[in-house]
């Protein structure tokens, strides 16, 4: 089986640490490179820690940093769910690998020209592919598509109606989703039904193997501090959606519609106005996550986990 090629773009970060992981488990996927910017951390904190998974994971793939700040606006990072590392709760063995020398842009641009086609997986704000989209736009073609962590139907979780990796970088999204390329969008509608609940967590950690102890010390770090600031009993397991999707697309259900970024900078900045009733008849730009097989999601994770050996 030819195995799609995809390079994860990140702010390590709890829920993207298990999708690098279900990444690099997947019989169908070839991860060729990870991008990461400022997010979850700082740019020198997700930039460590996904150096750190790929040591762990023991890829062969390039690392490369990108932006430490959005398009327009200021900064921000969310320290009070991922920690002060951006992926506290695990001690990682000294780092023996270092970053590619390109930047973000440019190992992406490589990477996309050097092959025929590349899924993007954005699971941080978009400041680095929308710099790309800017800079190299002849890599267009080579994209098949862009299956992105972002956004929602529904209310936000940095504000009452923008998702994180939106809000952080809002004009980034909106060159995104105004690209012209295949955008699928799993946001907080489905990703927040995804619940860490104890019982899942002591199932996946009855697997027992090397990566099964990481999800494990991570996970349960990641809980807390979701309980602590959002009283949920369970993290909503966000960034993985990606990567399930493209494991089994039968997991999410997506619609066709229009979405607009919300750069207003009013209340709703940040916000992805989906037009699901396409009331405004405007051209349906993004493939938007309406409904997820929590079951079934939970059997992918675990199936990714297990194919993992000691
Ligand atoms: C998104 O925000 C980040 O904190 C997570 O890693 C995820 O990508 C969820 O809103
Ligand atoms: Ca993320």
């Amino acid at each position: 089986m030819d195995k799609r090629k995809i390079i994860i773009d990140c702010d390590p970060g709890h829920d993207d640490a298990v999708a690098i992981m279900m990444a690099a488990s997947a019989p169908n996927l070839e991860l060729i490179g990870i991008t990461v910017e400022a997010g979850n951390q700082t740019l020198e904190k997700t930039g460590r820690n996904a150096l750190n998974m790929v040591q762990y994971l023991n890829l062969d793939i390039p690392v490369a940093l990108g932006a430490n700040h959005p398009l327009k606006r200021e900064p921000q990072t969310c320290a009070e769910i991922h920690g002060e590392s951006g992926l506290d709760g695990f001690t990682f063995p000294p780092l023996k690998i270092s970053f590619d020398k390109r930047d973000a842009v440019t190992l992406l641009k490589d990477l996309l020209l050097a092959n025929d086609k590349v899924t993007l997986v954005p699971t941080g704000p978009l400041t680095n592919i929308a710099l790309l989209l800017q800079k190299h736009p002849e890599v267009k073609s080579h994209i098949e598509e862009i299956v992105l962590m972002g956004g929602s139907i529904g209310y936000g979780n940095v504000s009452p109606a923008a998702e994180f990796n939106i809000l952080c970088d809002p004009e980034a999204a909106e060159v995104v989703f105004e690209s012209g390329l295949t955008v699928k969008m799993m946001g907080l509608d489905v990703t927040r039904r995804v619940l860490l609940y104890p019982e899942i967590l002591e199932r996946m950690n009855k697997i027992g193997n090397k990566v099964s102890d990481l999800f494990y010390a991570l996970m349960k770090t990641f809980n807390a501090n979701q309980k602590k600031i959002f009283g949920h009993e369970g993290a909503p397991l966000h960034d993985p959606a990606t990567i399930v999707y493209l494991i089994n697309p039968n997991v999410i259900t997506l619609k066709k519609m229009n979405v607009e970024i919300d750069v207003s900078g009013g209340p709703s900045y940040g916000r992805t106005n989906c037009d699901q009733f396409d009331y405004l008849h405007r051209p349906h730009n993004a493939y938007v996550a309406i409904d997820i097989d929590v079951d079934e999601y939970w059997n992918v994770i675990e199936k990714g986990l297990k194919a993992f050996s000691n």
